[in-house]
């Protein structure tokens, strides 16, 4: 990059180089995520990281625990995404619980 010369990084492109995390569009839970950025890096790494990973693994099973059949309840390719956005989701997302 030449001296003063801009540069604009493209967030959603972290974590999403096929050479470190093949198939990167693919949901694999079972993937080694070692390296990842998703709470950042460095100096400035995310000082909730354990309290946002803590907060997810109560949420996911306290919900698994109480609806141990809970389903998608349309088909996968019907799920819309949200326009662009700093954070990625869904539309909706429709469930069936038994
Ligand atoms: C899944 C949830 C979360 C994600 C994905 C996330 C992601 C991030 C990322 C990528 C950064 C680095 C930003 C940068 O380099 O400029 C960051 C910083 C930070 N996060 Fe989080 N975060 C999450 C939850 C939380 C929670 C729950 C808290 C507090 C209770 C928190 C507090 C902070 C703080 C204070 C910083 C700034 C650290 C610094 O600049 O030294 N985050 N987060």
């Amino acid at each position: 990059v030449p001296a003063g010369e801009w540069v604009i990084i493209a967030l959603p492109s972290a974590n999403r180089d096929p050479a470190r995390f093949p198939g990167p569009d693919r949901l694999d839970l079972g993937r080694d995520t070692s390296g990842h950025v998703a709470f950042g890096h460095g100096i400035h790494y995310c000082l909730g990281a354990p309290l946002a990973r803590m907060e997810t693994a109560v949420a996911l099973s306290t919900l698994l625990d109480r609806f141990p059949r809970l389903s998608l309840a349309v088909r996968p390719e019907t799920l819309r995404w949200r326009p662009v956005s700093l954070m990625n989701g869904l539309e909706s997302l429709p469930v069936r619980l038994g």
